[in-house]
């Protein structure tokens, strides 16, 4: 039978199944995916190696088995039999999630529910004469740092419940997210620009990712460069060269400024980097050989305090248009024929309907095609796509959300 592999998706589902097709490819069956869970059908997975790859998934594992419904022993002698095969260690540390998928529990019996398979896996695990812990938190799902502190995968594991209405899944993790890299990367840097705003590290990952084409030994262009977050995120990807330019000599320092740091701490050799300072309206005058791939979040407006008028924020919109258009036409020139753009746009989230770009009227007039990053098999899940095909990325209490789009050269 093929095996069976699970990503846990995170807080932009839509974001996390378009990075993980992007990536493994969109021929496979998507068609097992909820907002918290993508199944997907593989035996030849590397799931360590994708899990540090990729930027939007939390956890990956292997199902191990299926129950028509809870219960205690079954699951409980399940566990304690895969947490023995815990290689080296002596003593057996395990942990158990569950992910209510189908939303059929309440929180608080979930909770004593999970508690009391927890000590009966113990007990059992307790004939076997080794020290047993049993890690458990408040919450029904153990985060990725629990399970990393704790060490659960190298001295007994993780093991994950999906509750279904009418059946129980069973799986173990087998990687999750290296979440002190990514916070390293993210808060650790010398040089951080809150006003401008900054790419979460994993967000950029995830755009390199959204691409579909293998990164190693390609040329990647940032045009909005900033203070360099994609520039890291696709040298650590493989890139053969990076190329960042931006209009602010600040941005410009504290890209040198990061790019330096992350060399001397996360690299044995220099990364072969080009930095400008410039306009992307203008960047042929200082830069000419086309790319694989252009990988940017354009300039999103001044920040927000959220009590903008509507009218206002329409003005400013339209002003980023201009840029918008005209950065464009320069990098349409600068992207090989058969290279990929992926760009975060603004999206302002007001009460009303959120103001966005009139990309679609954009790109038609310059001659680019939206890519769909969505594979056709997992079209039933709730999809939070934009009217101009792009994947919508916000975050609570944020009036700036953006707009990520995949597009092309259109021949
Ligand atoms: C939202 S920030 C990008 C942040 C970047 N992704 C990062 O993680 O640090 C947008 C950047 O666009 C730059 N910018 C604004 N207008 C520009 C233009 N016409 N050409 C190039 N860069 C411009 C700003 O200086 C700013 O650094």
């Amino acid at each position: 039978m093929t095996s069976m592999n699970f990503f846990i998706l995170g807080n932009q589902p839509t974001l996390a199944l378009a990075e993980i097709a992007s990536v493994v490819g969109k021929n496979h069956d998507y068609s097992l995916v909820t907002p918290e869970v993508l199944f997907l059908p593989d035996d030849d997975l590397n799931l360590s190696a994708l899990q540090e790859r990729l930027g939007s998934v939390i956890k990956t594992g292997l199902l191990l088995g299926e129950l028509p419904k809870w219960d205690q022993q079954e699951l409980a002698q399940l566990i304690s039999a895969y947490s023995q095969e815990a290689p080296g260690k002596e003593k057996i540390s395990f942990g158990i999630s569950v992910y209510d998928v189908d939303k059929t529990t309440n929180n608080n019996e979930l909770h004593k529910q999970l508690q009391r398979l927890g000590l009966e896996t113990k007990k059992l695990l307790k004939e076997t004469g080794r020290p047993i812990r049993y890690v458990s938190s408040k919450e029904s799902v153990l985060s990725s740092v629990i399970v990393k502190t704790n060490q659960l995968l190298e001295s007994g594991g993780e093991f994950v419940i999906f509750l279904f209405q009418n059946k129980v899944l069973v799986g173990q993790t087998v990687a999750v997210q290296n979440f002190e890299a990514w916070s390293e990367r993210d808060y650790g840097r010398p040089a951080r620009d809150a006003k401008s705003g900054m790419l979460p590290p994993k967000l950029a990952r995830t755009m390199i990712n959204l691409a579909g084409i293998d990164p190693k030994e390609k040329i990647l262009l940032d045009p909005f460069c900033g203070s360099g977050t994609v520039l890291m995120e696709a040298v650590l990807l493989g890139c053969k060269e990076v190329i960042g330019s931006d209009i602010s000599e600040k941005a410009m320092a504290d890209t040198k400024k990061n790019m330096n740091w992350f060399s001397q701490n996360f690299l044995e050799t220099r990364p072969n980097l080009l930095l400008f300072i410039s306009p992307a309206q203008q960047l042929k005058e200082q830069y000419q050989t086309p790319v694989d791939l252009i990988i940017t979040e354009t300039y999103l407006g001044p920040p927000r305090k959220g009590k903008e008028s509507e009218n206002s924020l329409k003005e400013k919109m339209q002003e980023i248009e201009t840029l918008v258009k005209d950065s464009l036409i320069e990098l349409k020139d600068l992207l090989k024929n058969d290279g990929v753009m992926v760009f975060a746009f603004p999206l302002y989230l007001t009460d009303n309907k959120p103001i966005a770009l009139p990309l679609k009227k954009l790109f038609d007039q310059l001659g680019f095609e939206v890519l769909n990053p969505i594979p056709e098999s997992s079209k039933q899940l709730c999809l939070s796509l934009s009217p101009s095909g792009g994947i919508i990325y916000q975050r609570e209490h944020q009036f700036i959300g953006r707009e990520i789009i995949v597009f092309k050269k259109k021949y």
